[in-house]
């Protein structure tokens, strides 16, 4: 199968501040150290191989207090030039908010206030004309039909019921807008087979490529990045004609996230 690479737009926020200090995912464990310098070693790799692909990267400020800030995908949602502000369920991470939001708008993206928690891009996916839409453990049901009627795309409810893998964003990948990667145990069984109905052709992962954060791909259509770890899904992707990158996060895993989480999609921007 040919497949495309098209031109993409992300933000990212260095990992000037990032840190363990708190668990509110299981993989976070504040009594395991983590090495800050390595983990901004690690994010410029990633920032440079989106670079060397030739797309466009702004970058946010990040700011102390916040160490989670460096999880961009969580700071909004952004389609067709407009952006749903987010809402955190967890208080530690409530004030990154406001600073993703004030980006946005400096930036000339209208920005609808958040209604319900949500948590951007960490559950909420476009692929095609869709919005795959997760909740359980994060994003409240009630965002997914607000985001519905922002986005005027429709919202495909997906219960996800591993505590490992709270963001949708952990359990599925979307590579193009036909094809996604996922693992079937992180849904329901409702949400899984609505899964194959609407994608029958689709990759499934297995608990170890998941485990390393494998489907927390970015992804633009032929180049896949994602962690190095994730073999047997970057070989199931090559069989299909996309092109795997690996990149190594170790340390941003331990706060339970990879690649798609440091990476905000600014889609329909005019830059
Ligand atoms: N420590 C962060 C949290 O639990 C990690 C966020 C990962 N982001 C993502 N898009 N999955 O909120």
């Amino acid at each position: 199968m040919t497949t495309y690479a098209t031109h993409r737009h992300y933000l990212m926020c260095r990992p000037t501040y990032f840190a363990v200090e708190y668990a509110i995912n299981p993989w976070m464990d504040p009594s395991r150290p983590v090495d800050r310098e390595l983990a901004i070693a690690q994010w410029e790799q990633l920032r440079r191989t989106y670079l060397d692909l030739g797309h466009t990267v702004d970058e946010i400020e990040p700011l102390p207090g916040l160490p989670d800030m460096v999880f961009a995908a969580n700071g909004a949602t952004v389609i067709g030039g407009r952006a749903l502000e987010v809402q955190f369920r967890e208080p530690q991470r409530a004030d990154e908010a406001p600073a993703y939001r004030n980006w946005l708008e400096q930036a000339g993206f209208p920005v609808h206030a958040a209604k319900h928690v949500n948590e951007g891009e960490g559950d909420l996916l476009v692929v095609g004309d869709y919005l795959l839409a997760g909740t359980g453990f994060r994003t409240a049901h009630a965002a997914h039909a607000h985001a519905q009627e922002i986005f005027g795309r429709p919202a495909v409810t997906l219960q996800l019921v591993d505590p490992c893998f709270y963001h949708l964003d952990t359990a599925l990948a979307v590579i193009d807008e036909r094809t996604i990667a996922y693992l079937p145990q992180a849904f329901s069984p409702g949400s899984q087979a609505v899964l194959r109905r609407l994608f029958p052709d689709a990759i499934e992962a297995s608990l170890a490529d998941a485990a390393a954060f494998g489907l927390n791909a970015v992804s633009d259509g032929h180049n896949v990045v994602l962690p190095v770890q994730a073999d047997g899904l970057a070989a199931a992707l090559r069989d299909r004609g996309y092109q795997p990158i690996g990149v190594d996060l170790s340390e941003l895993r331990k706060a339970g996230g990879g690649a798609k989480c440091c990476t905000l999609e600014l889609r329909g921007s005019t830059r």
